[in-house]
């Protein structure tokens, strides 16, 4: 992977780019006069290419990916209303309560949580795809959705770039109120406008039964886990799934109260 700019930065923005490859320890391509057809034809993996409007995640032959809450912002604005949402009422989230989101994607959900946990609560994100946890990293610190809340709520969340398997063993038990799960779903929901660009980049792997095992450790109130209606993942992870009527997708969960 390499980062650039569009034609002709912005000091400020190539500045961005260039402190965001050096964090990330990847090459800083400035952009000059080249096509991005130039550029994949000179560098390895995928493109970052940060603007001033946003930043772009680009791979041959792929849909583009850019950051985006999408639902999310949809979502946060009915929770800051005063109304519910399914995962935190199936997390039992309260104000200020940590989360550990184990599968970050865009970031949607961690907003959710970030929203609901106000400003003395901790969301932690971890993603384990380099690309698109620098998406997701640079769409977190400057995304603007002209909503103070959303945006601060979005600053708040500690995006980490990790493999959530070794973070959840690294970390003491009952050390975090909710582990999250989303991993990509064993059977695609083909419609799904907000997964589906993403599934170029992202890890697939299924979700291992030592991951939730770990998080069981670590979590003082519940593991959660998102998946497909109806499929296999719950009852071969140990959760119980609930049902909503009309849903294309459940949340398992595990209470830690049911732990012993
Ligand atoms: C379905 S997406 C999550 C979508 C997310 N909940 C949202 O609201 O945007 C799953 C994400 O988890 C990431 N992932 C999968 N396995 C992981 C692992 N072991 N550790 C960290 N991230 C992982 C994938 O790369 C992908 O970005």
């Amino acid at each position: 992977m390499i980062i650039t700019t569009g034609d002709r930065p912005l000091t400020e923005v190539a500045a961005r780019a260039e402190r965001l490859a050096e964090r990330l320890g990847v090459p800083y391509a400035p952009r000059g006069n080249q096509s991005i057809t130039k550029l994949f034809s000179r560098y390895e993996g995928e493109i970052l290419v940060v603007l001033l409007e946003g930043t772009r995640l680009l791979r041959p032959g792929r849909p583009q990916l850019q950051f985006h809450p999408s639902m999310g912002f949809v979502r946060a604005k009915r929770v800051l209303k005063g109304e519910g949402d399914p995962m935190l009422e199936a997390a039992g989230m309260a104000p200020g309560d940590s989360v550990l989101d184990c599968t970050a994607g865009l970031g949607s959900d961690a907003l959710l949580f970030a929203v609901r946990g106000g400003e003395r609560s901790r969301v932690t994100a971890l993603e384990s795809s380099l690309p698109l946890y620098a998406l997701l990293a640079e769409g977190m610190a400057s995304y603007a959705s002209g909503i103070g809340e959303v945006d601060a709520a979005l600053r708040r969340i500690n995006v980490v770039h990790s493999d959530h398997r070794s973070y959840l063993a690294s970390l003491p038990g009952d050390s975090v109120d909710i582990v999250y799960f989303d991993p990509m779903f064993r059977e695609p929901l083909e419609d799904s406008a907000a997964i589906s660009p993403l599934r170029a980049y992202a890890n697939s792997d299924s979700l291992a039964p030592g991951s939730v095992h770990e998080a069981v450790r670590v979590a003082r109130k519940a593991v959660v886990l998102k998946e497909k209606r109806g499929s296999g993942e719950f009852s071969r992870l140990g959760f119980a799934e609930q049902l909503r009527p009309g849903a294309k997708t459940s949340y398992g969960v595990i209470r830690i109260d049911d732990r012993s």
